[in-house]
């Protein structure tokens, strides 16, 4: 983490705050994985790169949780930034995430050629080809049903995006093919749509102190459980699992295994 030197009281203990008490850490795991699997000589490398890709989330996260969108006091078991300090100190560290995630890939011991595609591939999923539009639309539609075929369109946005975009970065720092980067891809969309259905049926069925954030509060949200039930969200769920585990079977053995591990640990119960 950098020490952001200067006389303001609190900006760098903001700035790291969110990211030292927690979280799943689910996106930087992705990553590592397809980098520990294929070419785990790169792992310390890679490691800035999934770091910026956390700091990307985290400010998702800070910026998800204010006022003007989901006005969420707690976050990862902590107190939100807006809360502790004001929603000046939430926005500007929201910002400065975002900015820095850019510093630490385009500064990452790796080529070039590399970093480019991996600022490429960041700046579109987590941008306005990806997580910024899902928002704008999760934001937007509160109180305005939406269809299934919408509700999966922003759904994919706000979140199947960034996931996808986790893997494929893996596979970007492995110079894997094309084709096994697309596949990774593709395994990534399906994989961050069953991770909202997780997450909308956490909101519906788990207390704040086990989620370690404000649950119940998707009440006005087009969430897969208010648009399919609970039983419908659920057996979703159980669809999206099972086809993720038929499609890793279409990659390479070490990384079908792998990647079978994760979800069906993350995802059990
Ligand atoms: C929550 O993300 C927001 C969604 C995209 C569903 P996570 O569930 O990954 O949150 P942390 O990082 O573990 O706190
Ligand atoms: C947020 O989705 C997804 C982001 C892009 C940050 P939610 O609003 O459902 O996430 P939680 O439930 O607050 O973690
Ligand atoms: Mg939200
Ligand atoms: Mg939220
Ligand atoms: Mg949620």
């Amino acid at each position: 983490m950098p020490s952001i030197e200067s006389f303001h009281p609190h900006f760098n203990h903001a700035f790291s705050e969110m990211l030292d008490v927690g979280g799943k850490r689910f996106r930087p795991l992705l990553l590592l994985s397809v980098v520990q699997t294929c070419k785990p000589l790169l792992v310390e490398n890679a490691l800035h790169v999934a770091l910026g890709l956390e700091m990307m989330h985290t400010y998702s996260l800070i910026h998800d949780d204010l006022p003007c969108m989901d006005n969420a006091a707690l976050r990862r078991g902590h107190p939100t930034l807006h809360v502790t300090y004001d929603e000046t100190t939430a926005v500007l560290v929201g910002d400065a995430l975002n900015t820095h995630a850019f510093y630490l890939l385009s500064n990452a011991p790796l080529s070039d050629a590399i970093k480019v595609k991996l600022v490429s591939i960041l700046s579109s999923d987590a941008g306005i080809y990806g997580m910024v539009l899902g928002q704008a639309i999760d934001c937007f539609f509160e109180d305005k049903p939406l269809s299934i075929d919408e509700l999966t369109f922003l759904h994919l946005h706000k979140t199947a995006k960034l996931i996808a975009a986790s893997l494929q970065m893996g596979a970007v720092i492995c110079e894997l093919d094309e084709a096994t980067q697309s596949a990774l891809y593709r395994f990534g969309l399906k994989l961050g749509l069953l991770f909202q259905v997780q997450d909308d049926i956490i909101d519906a069925t788990l207390s704040s102190e086990e989620a370690g954030k404000p649950t119940q509060n998707d009440g006005h949200k087009n969430s897969f459980v208010n648009l399919l039930g609970l039983e419908g969200a659920r057996a979703q769920k159980r669809a999206l699992l099972e086809e993720l585990n038929r499609e890793a079977n279409t990659l390479d053995e070490a990384l079908s295994q792998k990647l079978k591990s994760i979800v069906n640990d993350y995802f059990k119960g």
